[in-house]
């Protein structure tokens, strides 16, 4: 095992979630439903930064962040069709992670004072000056094109992985085992996970809650 039950759940999540946003940005029907899931990604966001500190190893941030050199040799890898020899993400793969993740947390932060300025004000809107909610919407429609770049570009770097590099990467999302075993993947690391959860959605629903404006 190497990719334990929340990072597989979360990422399986976060695909439909994200799909739900781009299609739901768009719609003023769904505003409402839009601002909930958009909070429930940012819970994630939330949870994923705390379990890349926290969570077993190959969860870590440390065990795939790494510097530009080491990101430039394993793209050179993957457009060489060599195996990358990381057991977790890889640097380049862990790079396009760490931006997905950052962009989804800017999203959901902009989202939270953004209006449409005809329907709908989000909830912390009423925090910030109409300036200063307007730059936060045009960003959160700006991060769109950057999102879905990087979602193709991830999309790709896997298919890449799946069927020129023949590594299953995509059955490995699902059932967790790789080449190697994460020993610190545990049932009290699970529950910590769990927990971390919970406190993650717990305080920023919280926080909306008492901030907020529903
Ligand atoms: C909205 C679209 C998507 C987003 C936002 C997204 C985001 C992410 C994130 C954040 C991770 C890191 C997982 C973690 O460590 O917690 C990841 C990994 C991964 N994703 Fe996606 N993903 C998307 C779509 C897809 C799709 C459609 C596939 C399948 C073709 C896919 C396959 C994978 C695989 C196989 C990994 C593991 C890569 C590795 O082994 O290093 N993703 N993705
Ligand atoms: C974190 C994930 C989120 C994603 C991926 C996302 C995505 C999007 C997209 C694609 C649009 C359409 C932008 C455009 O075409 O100009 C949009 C609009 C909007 N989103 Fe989000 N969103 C997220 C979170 C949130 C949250 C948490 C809120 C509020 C609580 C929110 C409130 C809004 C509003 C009010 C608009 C309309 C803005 C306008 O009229 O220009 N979003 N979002």
């Amino acid at each position: 095992m190497i990719w334990d039950i929340w990072v597989r759940l979360g990422h399986w999540c976060i695909v439909l979630l994200v799909a739900f946003q781009l299609y739901s940005g768009e719609n003023l029907d769904l505003r409402e439903q839009h601002a909930w899931v958009g909070i429930a990604i940012l819970s994630w966001v939330m949870f994923r930064i705390g379990w890349g500190i926290i969570g077993p190893t190959h969860a870590r941030f440390s065990d795939f962040i790494a510097g530009p050199r080491a990101v430039i040799e394993s793209l050179k890898r993957l457009i060489g069709k060599e195996h990358d020899p990381a057991v977790g993400h890889s640097a380049a793969g862990g790079a396009g992670i760490l931006l997905l993740i950052g962009l989804l947390g800017l999203m959901g932060l902009t989202g939270l004072v953004s209006t449409d300025d005809v329907f709908y004000d989000a909830p912390l809107n009423h925090w910030v000056s109409g300036a200063v909610a307007g730059i936060a919407t045009e960003i959160h429609g700006l991060a769109k094109p950057a999102l879905l770049l990087i979602v193709l570009v991830h999309v790709l770097a896997v298919l890449w992985h799946q069927f020129a590099l023949k590594e299953r990467l995509v059955q490995a999302m699902f059932h967790g085992r790789g080449s190697a075993v994460d020993h610190s993947i545990t049932p009290a690391m699970i529950r910590r996970g769990a927990y971390l959860m919970l406190a993650s959605a717990t305080l920023l629903l919280g926080s909306l809650l008492w901030w907020g404006q529903f």
